[in-house]
Protein backbone atom coordinates (compact mmCIF):
# COMPACT_ATOMS: atom_id res chain seq x y z
CA UNK A 1 0.00 0.00 0.00
CA UNK A 2 2.62 2.03 1.02
CA UNK A 3 4.56 1.67 -1.73
CA UNK A 4 2.12 2.55 -4.51
CA UNK A 5 0.00 4.98 -2.39
CA UNK A 6 0.81 8.23 -5.07
CA UNK A 7 0.29 11.54 -3.85
CA UNK A 8 -0.03 13.23 -7.23
CA UNK A 9 -2.61 10.96 -8.09
CA UNK A 10 -4.28 11.31 -4.54
CA UNK A 11 -4.11 15.40 -4.92
CA UNK A 12 -6.31 14.70 -8.29
CA UNK A 13 -9.04 13.17 -5.88
CA UNK A 14 -12.32 14.88 -4.71
CA UNK A 15 -12.46 16.02 -0.84
CA UNK A 16 -14.52 11.97 -0.65
CA UNK A 17 -12.59 10.21 -2.40
CA UNK A 18 -9.85 11.16 -0.73
CA UNK A 19 -11.50 10.48 2.61
CA UNK A 20 -12.54 6.81 1.26
CA UNK A 21 -9.25 6.39 -0.38
CA UNK A 22 -7.66 6.72 3.26
CA UNK A 23 -10.10 4.81 4.26
CA UNK A 24 -9.08 1.77 2.39
CA UNK A 25 -5.49 2.57 3.64
CA UNK A 26 -6.27 2.34 7.44
CA UNK A 27 -4.62 -0.50 8.21
CA UNK A 28 -1.33 -0.42 6.54
CA UNK A 29 -1.20 3.13 8.31
CA UNK A 30 -1.87 1.81 11.70
CA UNK A 31 -0.15 -1.52 11.60
CA UNK A 32 3.88 -1.05 9.88
CA UNK A 33 3.91 -4.53 9.56
CA UNK A 34 1.54 -5.14 7.14
CA UNK A 35 2.30 -7.28 3.94
CA UNK A 36 -0.78 -6.29 1.97
CA UNK A 37 -1.74 -2.89 3.86
CA UNK A 38 -5.23 -1.90 2.45
CA UNK A 39 -8.76 -3.47 2.13
CA UNK A 40 -11.49 -2.37 -0.23
CA UNK A 41 -14.44 -0.51 1.45
CA UNK A 42 -16.69 -1.15 -1.32
CA UNK A 43 -17.66 -3.20 -3.98
CA UNK A 44 -16.80 -0.69 -6.43
CA UNK A 45 -13.55 0.32 -4.81
CA UNK A 46 -11.03 -1.61 -7.03
CA UNK A 47 -12.67 0.57 -9.94
CA UNK A 48 -13.05 3.33 -8.43
CA UNK A 49 -9.34 3.85 -7.01
CA UNK A 50 -8.05 1.59 -10.09
CA UNK A 51 -4.97 3.66 -10.35
CA UNK A 52 -3.70 2.90 -7.20
CA UNK A 53 -5.28 -0.81 -7.07
CA UNK A 54 -3.88 -1.79 -10.16
CA UNK A 55 -0.39 -1.24 -9.00
CA UNK A 56 -1.01 -2.85 -6.17
CA UNK A 57 -2.38 -5.92 -7.46
CA UNK A 58 0.27 -6.00 -10.05
CA UNK A 59 3.10 -5.74 -7.26
CA UNK A 60 1.61 -8.64 -5.19
CA UNK A 61 0.05 -11.29 -7.72
CA UNK A 62 3.28 -10.43 -10.18
CA UNK A 63 0.60 -9.28 -13.15
CA UNK A 64 0.59 -6.21 -15.29
CA UNK A 65 -0.94 -3.23 -14.38
CA UNK A 66 -3.87 -3.90 -17.05
CA UNK A 67 -3.95 -7.73 -16.11
CA UNK A 68 -8.16 -8.71 -16.08
CA UNK A 69 -9.37 -12.32 -14.72
CA UNK A 70 -11.14 -14.57 -15.59
CA UNK A 71 -13.15 -16.94 -13.86
CA UNK A 72 -13.26 -20.53 -14.87
CA UNK A 73 -14.06 -24.08 -12.66
CA UNK A 74 -13.56 -26.25 -16.11
CA UNK A 75 -10.50 -28.88 -15.39
CA UNK A 76 -10.17 -29.82 -18.85
CA UNK A 77 -6.80 -28.99 -20.67
CA UNK A 78 -5.42 -27.46 -17.46
CA UNK A 79 -1.72 -28.29 -17.21
CA UNK A 80 -0.87 -30.95 -14.16
CA UNK A 81 -4.02 -32.53 -14.76
CA UNK A 82 -3.51 -36.42 -14.59
CA UNK A 83 -5.06 -38.19 -17.80
CA UNK A 84 -8.15 -39.30 -16.14
CA UNK A 85 -8.37 -35.74 -14.40
CA UNK A 86 -8.80 -37.23 -10.89
CA UNK A 87 -6.64 -35.63 -8.22
CA UNK A 88 -6.22 -38.31 -6.04
CA UNK A 89 -3.41 -37.57 -3.28
CA UNK A 90 -3.35 -41.56 -3.20
CA UNK A 91 -1.73 -41.87 -6.24
CA UNK A 92 1.22 -39.75 -4.50
CA UNK A 93 1.84 -42.17 -1.29
CA UNK A 94 -0.60 -40.16 0.63
CA UNK A 95 -2.85 -41.10 3.55
CA UNK A 96 -6.18 -39.70 3.73
CA UNK A 97 -5.79 -35.56 4.95
CA UNK A 98 -8.00 -32.92 5.99
CA UNK A 99 -8.95 -31.21 2.61
CA UNK A 100 -10.60 -27.42 2.19
CA UNK A 101 -11.43 -25.50 -0.84
CA UNK A 102 -13.13 -22.26 -0.01
CA UNK A 103 -13.77 -18.83 -1.57
CA UNK A 104 -14.55 -15.70 -0.46
CA UNK A 105 -18.07 -13.91 -1.55
CA UNK A 106 -19.46 -10.42 -1.01
CA UNK A 107 -22.87 -9.14 -1.97
CA UNK A 108 -23.40 -6.52 -4.33
CA UNK A 109 -25.88 -4.75 -2.49
CA UNK A 110 -23.89 -4.16 0.88
CA UNK A 111 -20.69 -1.81 2.29
CA UNK A 112 -17.95 -4.24 2.18
CA UNK A 113 -17.04 -5.36 5.74
CA UNK A 114 -15.00 -2.46 6.67
CA UNK A 115 -18.01 0.07 6.39
CA UNK A 116 -20.51 -1.84 7.06
CA UNK A 117 -22.77 0.00 10.43
CA UNK A 118 -24.01 -2.63 12.85
CA UNK A 119 -27.39 -2.81 11.32
CA UNK A 120 -25.90 -3.42 7.60
CA UNK A 121 -24.23 -6.45 9.48
CA UNK A 122 -27.57 -7.56 11.08
CA UNK A 123 -29.64 -6.97 8.09
CA UNK A 124 -27.04 -9.13 5.97
CA UNK A 125 -27.55 -11.77 8.27
CA UNK A 126 -31.25 -11.71 8.10
CA UNK A 127 -30.82 -11.64 4.55
CA UNK A 128 -28.65 -14.64 4.67
CA UNK A 129 -30.61 -16.68 6.91
CA UNK A 130 -33.14 -16.99 3.90
CA UNK A 131 -31.09 -18.60 2.02
CA UNK A 132 -30.09 -21.16 4.52
CA UNK A 133 -33.51 -21.78 5.02
CA UNK A 134 -33.44 -22.86 1.50
CA UNK A 135 -30.57 -25.02 2.25
CA UNK A 136 -31.95 -26.59 5.25
CA UNK A 137 -34.70 -27.56 3.18
CA UNK A 138 -32.62 -29.63 0.45
CA UNK A 139 -31.57 -32.99 1.37
CA UNK A 140 -28.17 -32.96 -0.09
CA UNK A 141 -27.70 -29.97 2.37
CA UNK A 142 -29.90 -29.94 5.67
CA UNK A 143 -28.29 -28.57 9.14
CA UNK A 144 -28.67 -25.36 10.33
CA UNK A 145 -27.67 -21.90 11.10
CA UNK A 146 -25.23 -20.87 14.35
CA UNK A 147 -25.88 -16.91 15.40
CA UNK A 148 -23.43 -15.28 17.74
CA UNK A 149 -26.01 -12.18 17.11
CA UNK A 150 -27.34 -11.68 20.59
CA UNK A 151 -31.03 -12.21 20.73
CA UNK A 152 -30.89 -13.89 17.20
CA UNK A 153 -33.27 -16.82 17.03
CA UNK A 154 -30.48 -19.21 16.11
CA UNK A 155 -27.84 -17.80 18.68
CA UNK A 156 -25.63 -20.24 20.27
CA UNK A 157 -23.84 -20.34 23.32
CA UNK A 158 -20.20 -19.13 24.32
CA UNK A 159 -19.54 -23.12 24.54
CA UNK A 160 -21.40 -24.05 21.67
CA UNK A 161 -19.16 -21.31 19.66
CA UNK A 162 -15.84 -22.43 21.35
CA UNK A 163 -16.60 -25.73 20.28
CA UNK A 164 -17.01 -24.95 16.86
CA UNK A 165 -13.87 -23.00 16.55
CA UNK A 166 -11.88 -25.85 18.08
CA UNK A 167 -13.50 -28.53 15.41
CA UNK A 168 -12.44 -25.93 12.73
CA UNK A 169 -15.56 -24.79 11.43
CA UNK A 170 -16.77 -21.06 12.79
CA UNK A 171 -13.75 -18.35 12.83
CA UNK A 172 -12.35 -16.69 15.72
CA UNK A 173 -13.34 -13.77 17.39
CA UNK A 174 -11.75 -11.43 14.37
CA UNK A 175 -10.73 -8.42 17.19
CA UNK A 176 -7.69 -10.21 18.19
CA UNK A 177 -6.53 -9.27 14.16
CA UNK A 178 -5.23 -6.06 14.67
CA UNK A 179 -5.48 -5.56 10.85
CA UNK A 180 -8.71 -6.35 10.77
CA UNK A 181 -9.48 -4.71 13.66
CA UNK A 182 -7.59 -1.42 12.08
CA UNK A 183 -9.89 -1.60 9.13
CA UNK A 184 -13.27 -1.78 10.52
CA UNK A 185 -13.94 -4.91 9.47
CA UNK A 186 -13.75 -6.33 12.87
CA UNK A 187 -16.39 -4.08 14.32
CA UNK A 188 -19.68 -4.41 16.00
CA UNK A 189 -18.28 -8.32 17.07
CA UNK A 190 -20.34 -10.50 17.34
CA UNK A 191 -23.39 -8.84 15.60
CA UNK A 192 -23.95 -9.89 12.19
CA UNK A 193 -22.05 -12.96 12.60
CA UNK A 194 -22.33 -16.62 12.45
CA UNK A 195 -21.82 -19.88 10.39
CA UNK A 196 -24.47 -22.15 8.38
CA UNK A 197 -23.23 -25.66 8.27
CA UNK A 198 -24.57 -28.92 6.29
CA UNK A 199 -25.82 -31.77 8.08
CA UNK A 200 -22.40 -33.79 7.15
CA UNK A 201 -20.43 -30.43 8.40
CA UNK A 202 -18.97 -30.62 4.86
CA UNK A 203 -20.28 -28.04 3.56
CA UNK A 204 -20.03 -24.41 5.22
CA UNK A 205 -21.08 -21.00 4.84
CA UNK A 206 -18.95 -17.86 7.36
CA UNK A 207 -21.08 -15.14 7.85
CA UNK A 208 -19.39 -11.75 8.44
CA UNK A 209 -15.85 -12.81 8.72
CA UNK A 210 -13.35 -10.56 6.55
CA UNK A 211 -15.77 -11.35 3.79
CA UNK A 212 -19.35 -11.22 4.08
CA UNK A 213 -19.32 -14.82 3.43
CA UNK A 214 -16.73 -17.30 3.04
CA UNK A 215 -18.30 -20.68 1.45
CA UNK A 216 -16.24 -23.78 2.09
CA UNK A 217 -16.04 -27.75 1.72
CA UNK A 218 -14.69 -29.87 3.95
CA UNK A 219 -13.32 -33.20 4.11
CA UNK A 220 -11.33 -35.60 5.18
CA UNK A 221 -9.76 -38.09 2.11
CA UNK A 222 -7.29 -38.08 -0.99
CA UNK A 223 -9.34 -36.92 -3.88
CA UNK A 224 -9.22 -33.19 -4.45
CA UNK A 225 -12.31 -33.11 -7.02
CA UNK A 226 -14.40 -34.28 -4.26
CA UNK A 227 -14.19 -30.89 -2.22
CA UNK A 228 -13.96 -28.65 -6.03
CA UNK A 229 -16.62 -30.08 -7.43
CA UNK A 230 -19.24 -29.88 -4.17
CA UNK A 231 -18.35 -26.47 -3.80
CA UNK A 232 -18.66 -25.66 -7.50
CA UNK A 233 -22.31 -26.99 -7.02
CA UNK A 234 -23.27 -25.21 -3.62
CA UNK A 235 -21.95 -21.92 -4.98
CA UNK A 236 -24.04 -21.98 -7.61
CA UNK A 237 -27.22 -23.34 -5.37
CA UNK A 238 -26.13 -19.97 -3.43
CA UNK A 239 -25.72 -17.89 -6.32
CA UNK A 240 -29.24 -18.84 -7.75
CA UNK A 241 -31.43 -18.03 -4.89
CA UNK A 242 -33.11 -14.94 -5.40
CA UNK A 243 -32.07 -11.51 -4.36
CA UNK A 244 -28.53 -12.74 -3.31
CA UNK A 245 -26.07 -10.99 -5.70
CA UNK A 246 -22.95 -11.23 -5.95
CA UNK A 247 -19.98 -8.60 -6.06
CA UNK A 248 -18.06 -8.89 -9.22
CA UNK A 249 -15.61 -6.69 -10.95
CA UNK A 250 -15.89 -6.20 -14.55
CA UNK A 251 -11.69 -6.25 -14.63
CA UNK A 252 -10.83 -8.02 -11.89
CA UNK A 253 -13.38 -11.09 -11.16
CA UNK A 254 -14.84 -11.55 -7.69
CA UNK A 255 -14.48 -9.14 -5.27
CA UNK A 256 -13.28 -9.61 -1.68
CA UNK A 257 -12.34 -7.03 0.96
CA UNK A 258 -8.50 -7.80 0.63
CA UNK A 259 -6.41 -7.67 -2.74
CA UNK A 260 -4.96 -10.71 -2.11
CA UNK A 261 -8.34 -12.55 -2.53
CA UNK A 262 -8.93 -11.04 -4.99
CA UNK A 263 -10.08 -12.73 -8.64
CA UNK A 264 -11.37 -16.04 -6.97
CA UNK A 265 -11.79 -15.75 -3.75
CA UNK A 266 -10.51 -18.93 -3.61
CA UNK A 267 -7.78 -20.77 -0.96
CA UNK A 268 -7.83 -24.60 -1.41
CA UNK A 269 -5.75 -26.49 1.49
CA UNK A 270 -4.42 -29.89 3.11
CA UNK A 271 -3.50 -30.39 6.41
CA UNK A 272 -0.63 -32.64 5.89
CA UNK A 273 2.66 -33.72 8.22
CA UNK A 274 6.03 -32.42 7.85
CA UNK A 275 7.72 -34.03 10.22
CA UNK A 276 11.67 -34.02 8.51
CA UNK A 277 10.64 -30.18 6.99
CA UNK A 278 9.49 -28.76 10.48
CA UNK A 279 12.16 -31.66 12.25
CA UNK A 280 13.07 -28.29 14.37
CA UNK A 281 9.50 -27.37 16.25
CA UNK A 282 9.16 -24.59 13.34
CA UNK A 283 7.49 -23.85 9.74
CA UNK A 284 10.49 -22.52 8.70
CA UNK A 285 12.21 -24.34 6.57
CA UNK A 286 8.54 -25.76 4.72
CA UNK A 287 8.16 -21.99 4.17
CA UNK A 288 11.65 -22.03 2.37
CA UNK A 289 10.74 -25.12 0.38
CA UNK A 290 7.55 -23.93 -0.04
CA UNK A 291 7.46 -20.08 -1.41
CA UNK A 292 9.16 -21.53 -5.16
CA UNK A 293 6.91 -24.23 -5.27
CA UNK A 294 4.14 -21.35 -4.77
CA UNK A 295 2.49 -22.74 -1.58
CA UNK A 296 1.63 -20.72 1.29
CA UNK A 297 2.31 -22.36 4.56
CA UNK A 298 -0.13 -21.68 7.36
CA UNK A 299 -0.65 -23.23 11.19
CA UNK A 300 -3.54 -25.53 11.63
CA UNK A 301 -5.86 -22.93 13.39
CA UNK A 302 -5.69 -20.23 10.54
CA UNK A 303 -3.82 -17.62 9.25
CA UNK A 304 -0.91 -16.19 12.29
CA UNK A 305 -1.47 -19.81 13.88
CA UNK A 306 1.40 -22.54 15.09
CA UNK A 307 2.04 -25.58 12.91
CA UNK A 308 0.27 -28.77 14.86
CA UNK A 309 1.41 -31.60 16.53
CA UNK A 310 3.77 -34.03 14.24
CA UNK A 311 4.81 -30.93 12.44
CA UNK A 312 0.84 -30.58 10.97
CA UNK A 313 0.81 -27.58 8.51
CA UNK A 314 -2.13 -26.28 6.57
CA UNK A 315 -0.50 -25.76 2.43
CA UNK A 316 -2.40 -23.55 -0.03
CA UNK A 317 -0.92 -22.33 -3.21
CA UNK A 318 -0.41 -18.70 -2.87
CA UNK A 319 -2.20 -17.49 -6.46
CA UNK A 320 -5.80 -16.05 -6.52
CA UNK A 321 -5.50 -13.73 -9.06
CA UNK A 322 -5.64 -13.92 -12.72
CA UNK A 323 -5.53 -17.37 -12.34
CA UNK A 324 -8.69 -19.88 -12.36
CA UNK A 325 -10.56 -21.81 -9.90
CA UNK A 326 -9.04 -24.70 -11.86
CA UNK A 327 -5.90 -24.22 -11.64
CA UNK A 328 -5.48 -23.38 -8.46
CA UNK A 329 -7.08 -26.90 -7.30
CA UNK A 330 -4.67 -28.56 -9.82
CA UNK A 331 -2.00 -26.27 -8.89
CA UNK A 332 -2.02 -27.81 -4.66
CA UNK A 333 -2.13 -31.56 -6.29
CA UNK A 334 1.41 -30.78 -8.10
CA UNK A 335 2.47 -28.40 -5.93
CA UNK A 336 1.69 -31.24 -3.05
CA UNK A 337 3.61 -33.97 -5.22
CA UNK A 338 6.99 -31.87 -5.10
CA UNK A 339 6.71 -30.99 -1.51
CA UNK A 340 6.06 -34.37 -0.43
CA UNK A 341 9.28 -35.06 -2.66
CA UNK A 342 10.95 -32.45 -0.39
CA UNK A 343 9.78 -33.88 2.92
CA UNK A 344 11.16 -37.20 1.65
CA UNK A 345 14.52 -35.98 0.78
CA UNK A 346 14.57 -34.60 4.07
CA UNK A 347 14.03 -37.27 6.13
CA UNK A 348 16.73 -39.37 4.55
CA UNK A 349 19.21 -36.61 5.03
CA UNK A 350 18.53 -36.81 9.03
CA UNK A 351 18.20 -40.80 9.29
CA UNK A 352 22.03 -40.97 6.66
N1 LIG B 1 -3.88 -6.89 6.06
C1 LIG B 1 -2.92 -7.90 6.37
C2 LIG B 1 -1.58 -7.51 5.77
O1 LIG B 1 -1.56 -6.63 4.96
C3 LIG B 1 -3.36 -9.29 5.96
C4 LIG B 1 -3.29 -9.58 4.48
C5 LIG B 1 -3.59 -11.01 4.05
N2 LIG B 1 -4.45 -11.73 4.89
C6 LIG B 1 -5.77 -11.70 4.84
N3 LIG B 1 -6.43 -12.39 5.72
N4 LIG B 1 -6.40 -11.01 3.94
O2 LIG B 1 -0.58 -8.10 6.08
Amino acid sequence: MAKHFDADYYNTLSDDDKKALIKCCQSGIDNGDSGMGCYAMQPADYDRFKPFFSKVLADYHKVSEDAKHTNNWDLSGVEGLPADGCLDLAALGLPALSMRVRVGRNLADFPLPGAMTKDDRVNLEKKMCEAFDKLKAMPEYGGGYNSLTPEHPDHISEEAYQQLVKDHIMFKDMAADPYLASAGIAADWPYGRGCYVSEDRGFIIWVGEEDHLRIMCMRKGTVLNEVFDRLKTALDVVNDIEGLSFAMSPDYGVVTSCPTNLGTGMRASVHIGLPNLTADGTDAKAKEVCRPLGLSVRGIGGEHTPIGEGGVCDISPSARFCITEAQIITALYTGIKLLKEEEDKAGEASSA
